[in-house]
């Protein structure tokens, strides 16, 4: 099968091209195109990335053409493509829909079926992707599952059971801020600019992750809900009180380093605990907080050594923040389960949530898990 897909739900205009048969990928390629605009703002502006996706998202198609057909011609794209591909929702809605209307005008021309993909399970598919761990198994290889995955991104904190391709059980979720928001905006308070993650864990090499003890919110409760304003508040705090110190390079550094260990405890004590519960085969990380090192060695050793029998796998560091090439494998595995959309209806889904527990209309009083 090959697959065109699209992502656009926040400030990435990406696009890649996957042609996998039986699971195995025999050719992958993707283009992202960063929004460095909204840097200046200090986070994404949704106006400023839909008109950027409007300007960007033709010629990422016609550098990804390029690549795969020797040409920016789209017809000679589109006739090396089987499935097209977008993202759906959740996410800025003026952004997606740009990605949406691009998909919808190219399944019409070219005549091809069109897929909207869930950007959440875009996400936990990077792990299929080369380098991830599952790239190159046949598609019929379940022996992965149950699996726990960790999705930490700039709008999500989740711990998701994912008893097969497509079943998913939402564990918990947070509260309040996602990890990424929390890498965000305590890089905004040490002055660090946006997007702050890398930044902030970029500083925090240097600095002393035991300088500071920041809450670790939630860490004791047996839940897999998670909470991250209460220490966005005590690096605020921290931050204004010693607002002299932070001149110094070392004391920001410490700063970030120990924001950053909190941050990455809570999650990986958490997921340690919600694998050993739910007796998972393998637990899976997910998102753009995927990319920070820190979090990506605690949680191998912490597997290793507390679950040495569960299997840890994560996206390779290209396919942790947002790309279509995550799109691509996802759109993959739910052409093979269902039928694919109509590009004439196709609409955003803003909030859409995978794995949640609804109520269906005429049950009074009870609620029946139905996976969405
Ligand atoms: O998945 P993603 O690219 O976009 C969303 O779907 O939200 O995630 C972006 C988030 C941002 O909060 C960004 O700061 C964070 O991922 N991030 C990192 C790192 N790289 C990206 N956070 C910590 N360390 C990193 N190296
Ligand atoms: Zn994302």
């Amino acid at each position: 099968m090959r697959i065109l897909a699209i992502e656009s739900s926040c400030d990435e205009s990406a696009a890649a091209y996957l042609d996998i048969h039986k699971g195995r990928i025999r050719r992958l390629e993707h283009v992202v195109a960063s929004q460095a605009v909204h840097e200046q703002y200090g986070g994404v502006v949704p106006e400023v990335a839909a008109r950027e996706h409007s300007a960007t998202l033709p010629g990422v198609l016609a550098t990804l053409g390029e690549k795969v057909a020797g040409s920016r011609d789209g017809k000679k794209l589109g006739a090396k493509v089987d499935v097209v591909a977008v993202t759906q929702g959740p996410g800025l809605v003026t952004s997606l829909r740009v990605g949406i209307d691009t998909a919808r005008s190219l399944a019409a021309a070219w005549e091809k079926p069109l897929i909207g993909v869930n950007h959440m399970e875009g996400h936990i598919y990077s792990n299929w992707l080369t380098g991830g761990g599952f790239a190159d198994l046949p598609e019929t290889d379940t022996s992965m599952f149950p699996a726990l995955v960790l999705i930490v991104s700039g709008g999500h904190t989740e711990l998701m059971l994912m008893k097969g391709h497509g079943k998913y059980r939402l564990l918990g979720s947070t509260r309040d801020d996602a990890a990424g928001e929390t890498f965000d905006k305590s890089a905004k308070l040490l002055g660090l600019g946006y997007p702050g993650g890398p930044k902030l864990s970029k500083l925090a090499l240097t600095g002393d992750p035991a300088a500071i003890a920041f809450p670790r919110p939630m860490l004791d409760d047996p839940s897999s809900e998670f909470s991250f304003s209460g220490l966005k508040t005590a690096v605020r705090h921290y931050v204004a009180s010693h607002e002299q110190d932070l001149s110094n390079e070392i004391a920001r550094a410490d700063v970030a380093a120990s924001v950053q260990a909190a941050i990455v405890d809570v999650l990986v004590t958490k997921t340690v605990r919600a694998a050993r519960a739910q007796k998972v085969k393998t637990v899976f990380l997910a998102g753009g907080v995927a990319a920070n090192k820190a979090l990506r060695d605690a949680l191998a050793n912490a597997i290793a050594s507390e679950l040495p029998s569960v299997r840890y796998v994560q996206p390779q560091l290209a396919f942790c923040t947002d790309n279509a090439a995550m799109i691509a494998m996802a759109a993959y595995y739910n052409a093979l389960r269902r039928k694919p959309d109509a590009w004439p209806t196709m609409r955003v889904k803003i909030g859409w949530e995978i794995g949640r527990a609804v109520s269906l209309r005429g049950l009074k009083g009870r609620s029946n898990p139905v996976t969405i």
